[in-house]
């Protein structure tokens, strides 16, 4: 007995040893870049949270700016009040009292406060994805990484496999492609790229003089707790219409009060499949961003509460230093039967989303 005993402890020992170092041969986070022929366009991106760093864009002069918020260290991405960059999943947006009903099942989610925001405390952005493949030479360079969901994560039902896809294409051109496919039960997923855009360079102030335009004639509109009310709003007579080029500045103070310091909004874009969505310009630079994207929403962020995050190279950001455009289903669309459903099936149509970021200058 007690010799069986001593010889399992190293035994079991030397497993976890070489359990962990297979891991972290598989799951090493790292730091990836892709850049254009010509060099003056890149991105950099690591496999925390599959997180898009950076993206370097000229402006009519040459200069080039790093026009993402992010952080130099990958210590600081692990932070957990850090979105930066990240594709947020299962679920990205609010899920209100972290429940909904499936298939005459209630689902009950991992949750701290009462809504399950971003997939839960640790969503697809707070783990380690597997890259792929990582081709950073030629016309169009890219990285695909991997992430396997497992079923009951942060109490998401079902095995989930997700695929997130950078690539330069064409000149000045960033497309990411994202899809999931669910291996064992049905679930909901709504996938976002969350980065948050500065086109006069992160760090360069805030970004209430740049003019946005967003496609989409309704919205919808939230209560108290930034759930939506189930209506879709006409935005025509309010302040959130952005169908005309609008200075963000002009328009901040309308959109604040009831617990609101700015835009925090989805947007039902009009039209459907893959379409322009909304155009953000930098009257300062010159540089402006065409985002195109096959979702049925947008949620509109202009980082109402940053403040005081020390970020790339010493640059501080502050409230409004970036603007967020989060293509996506409808916020809390598993409570809401009238919006667009984001329930994906074993055997079914896997789930996909496509969006494409035109730089211009
Ligand atoms: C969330 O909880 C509140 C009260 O606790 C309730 O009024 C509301 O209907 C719930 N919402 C959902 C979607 O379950
Ligand atoms: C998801 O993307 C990966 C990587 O591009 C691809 O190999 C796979 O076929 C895609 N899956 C679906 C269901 O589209």
């Amino acid at each position: 007995m007690a010799r069986a005993a001593l010889l399992s402890i190293p035994l079991f020992l030397l497993c976890l040893a070489l359990a962990s170092r297979a891991d972290a041969a598989r799951k090493t986070v790292g730091v990836y870049e892709l850049k254009s022929k010509k060099g003056d366009f890149s991105i950099k991106v690591t496999n925390w949270g599959a997180t898009l760093m950076s993206v370097i864009v000229p402006d009519s002069k040459g200069n080039l700016a790093d026009v993402v918020l992010g952080y130099d260290t990958l210590a600081q991405y692990v932070d957990p009040s850090s979105a930066f960059g990240t594709v947020v999943g299962r679920v990205a947006n609010r899920i209100a009292n972290g429940t909904f009903v499936l298939d005459g099942k209630t689902i009950r989610l991992n949750k701290d406060g009462t809504t399950v925001l971003h997939g839960g405390h640790r969503g697809f952005n707070r783990v380690i994805w597997t890259v792929k493949e990582y081709v950073p030479g030629g016309d169009s360079p890219y990285i695909t990484l991997y992430y396997h969901s497992f079923d009951r994560e942060q109490g998401f039902p079902g095995d989930l496999d997700v695929y997130v896809t950078y690539q330069l294409c064409g000149p000045y051109e960033l497309s990411a492609r994202m899809n999931a496919t669910a291996l064992s039960k049905a679930t909901p997923v709504n996938l976002a790229n969350h980065a948050y855009w500065n086109l006069g360079g992160h760090g360069s102030g805030d970004v209430l003089g740049e003019v946005i335009q967003v496609f989409a004639s309704r919205y919808t509109p939230v209560d108290g707790s930034m759930i939506p009310t189930g209506e879709v709003a006409p935005v025509s007579g309010t302040p959130y219409d952005l169908r005309a080029p609008t200075r963000l500045g002009s328009r901040i103070g309308l959109v604040s009060g009831a617990g609101m310091a700015g835009f925090d909004i989805n947007y039902a874009v009009d039209g459907e499949g893959f379409r322009r969505v909304a155009c953000l310009r930098d009257p300062a630079s010159g540089r402006a961003l065409e985002l195109w994207a096959d979702q049925p929403g947008m949620q509109l962020y202009t980082s109402n509460w940053l403040s005081n995050v020390k970020g790339k190279g010493g640059k501080v950001y502050g409230q409004y230093g970036a603007v967020c455009l989060e293509t996506q289903h409808y916020p809390d669309a598993v409570n809401h039967p009238n919006f667009p459903s984001e329930i994906v099936r074993p055997g079914g149509m896997a789930y996909k989303h496509d969006m494409l970021f035109k730089f211009s200058f």
